[in-house]
């Protein structure tokens, strides 16, 4: 696959970004001057008025009084009640540039017309759902198939946190091993298995709250981008059972914000084919997005499997789905059919037509409008606007982006260095993420109060619908704060 199909323009300077990374995360942190972030925090007391109601109520009956990790809630979270291309408007009436892209999946912009027209359509004739087999299940099926390189069958599923669970049932029955090995840091939704190593690398069990020790015994985690690392843990394991599978975002872990080295991904599947375990891209944020091949269509490396989520509903709900090679997506065979082992995996919800019909549509609006390019221009010149105004007010921030999909890590709270093997230096780690992610706080709710949502403060998703005009606005409101830091 050439990657100039895909939105990426050129290879991140992996080595510079890591050296910037290390710079700013050793420096004590440079927060939003106090007079200017009261000024901030002022906005939200005199412009969200009605955000403030609603989330005060909703706190009796939703737990913490909001619903997605990725929400903006500092200092208290906002309604939102319009979405429309790059904008979001709230309750209070206020229009913001939206940067968080329903999480991921609007690469078209919000609530793109075509697609909406088409799912109402499907509404009137068959409703959301009936439980059974609809034409557009095929239709997106064929679609992935022909997109996707190393994806010979489709099998839609609920979410992208099911697919993974699906993904590891499948690599475990296909090689009849059990160890999985993810990357330290990385997110693939929040089953069992997967809440280890979560965000910060090395913090195995750290957020494992609730998940008995027994459910963890099997999953692994090696620090990103160290191939060594990754061939001592697959000798290790294969003198203990095995490993099943290698599960990885491409673009490395959190959406790229601990990126690797472009030849990294190639190294895994060598050693993954070496030592008989499967290989699993997770392109829940990446398929559809950096490219309409991939992620694994723009490094050219071909996975086993393959999870989808986000776009492959196209910002309607019930995304997710697992593809691959037919000899490991036959575990996944639904109905009464098969003579080997299945895969058990389900869903009431899963593969509606209604959410079939919205990824359908979806993509082929994608393929038709080139959108991933156009979206990952747009992520070209936010993340080089960007860098042009911290070299400006001499910051010790670091902006980077592959394609659509870019970071500002202003207080580089995932980097902060957590030791669990030194239990006496957790105290000090602690107290430093806490400040860090009071920092990324302050910026989220900074950039709210000049009109940007981005996802938590340090990462923004770019869409087609972010024009060159409306990125210079967005620059001119990061300018804003960077000018008060
Ligand atoms: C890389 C990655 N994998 C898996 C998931 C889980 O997907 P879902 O939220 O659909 O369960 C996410 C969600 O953000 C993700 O970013």
């Amino acid at each position: 696959m050439n990657p100039s199909t895909s939105s990426n323009t050129e290879y991140l300077d992996v080595k510079a970004i890591y050296g910037k990374l290390d710079k700013l995360i050793s420096q004590p942190i440079r927060p939003v001057r106090r007079d200017k972030m009261q000024a901030y925090l002022d906005y939200f007391e005199t412009h969200c008025t009605k955000s403030k109601e609603m989330i005060h109520t909703a706190m009796n009956f939703i737990p913490g009084g909001v619903q997605h990790n990725l929400a903006f809630n500092y200092p208290f979270p906002l309604v939102f009640t319009k979405a429309e291309g790059a904008y979001l408007v709230d309750l209070d009436g206020n229009t913001y540039i939206d940067f968080i892209r329903a999480g991921g999946p609007a690469v078209l912009g919000s609530n793109n017309p075509v697609v909406q027209e088409k799912v109402i359509e499907v509404i009137k004739e068959c409703g959301p759902s009936t439980g059974l087999f609809h034409e557009y299940e095929l239709k997106i099926a064929e679609l992935i198939c022909r997109h996707i390189p190393s994806v010979e069958q489709f099998r839609m599923l609920g979410s992208g946190t099911e697919a993974v669970m699906a993904s590891i049932r499948v690599a475990r029955l296909a090689t009849g091993k059990k160890k999985i090995i993810k990357l330290g840091g990385a997110y693939h939704g929040w089953s069992d298995q997967m809440v280890y190593g979560m965000r910060i690398p090395g913090t195995g069990r750290f957020d494992a709250h609730g998940i008995p020790r027994s459910c963890s015994k099997h999953s692994q985690e090696v620090f990103p981008n160290d191939i060594k690392a990754l061939e001592r843990k697959l000798r290790w394991n294969r003198l203990r059972g095995g490993t099943a599978a290698v599960i990885l975002e491409p673009v490395g872990t959190e959406s790229g914000t601990r990126p690797v080295d472009f030849e990294y991904n190639t190294k895994v599947r060598e050693l993954c084919t070496k030592y008989g375990a499967l290989l699993i891209f997770d392109e829940v944020v990446t398929a559809f997005r950096i490219g309409l091949s991939g992620a694994q269509g723009y490094y050219n490396v071909m996975p086993d499997l393959t999870v989808f989520g986000k776009v492959v509903a196209g910002g309607y709900p019930s995304a997710g789905g697992l593809g691959g090679k037919k000899e490991y997506m036959s575990y996944l065979a639904a109905g009464l059919q098969g003579a080997k082992k299945r895969a058990m995996v389900g869903g009431t919800m899963a593969a509606n037509p209604l959410s079939s019909a919205a990824g359908y549509y979806t993509l082929l609006e994608i393929e038709k409008t080139d959108a991933c390019t156009t979206a990952g221009r747009s992520g070209d010149r936010l993340t080089q606007g960007l860098q042009r105004l911290i070299e400006k007010y001499n910051l010790p921030f670091v902006a980077y982006n592959q394609g659509s999909i870019c970071h500002l890590e202003t207080s580089a709270t995932m980097f902060v260095r957590v030791n669990m093997k030194r239990p006496w230096t957790l105290p000090g780690a602690l107290k430093e993420i806490k400040a860090r992610k009071h920092m990324m706080e302050e910026m989220g709710a900074a950039y709210m109060a000049e009109g940007i949502v981005t996802v938590a403060g340090s990462r923004m998703y770019t869409s087609s619908a972010h024009t060159d005009e409306i990125i210079d606005e967005a620059l001119a409101r990061f300018e804003n704060v960077f000018q008060h830091m």
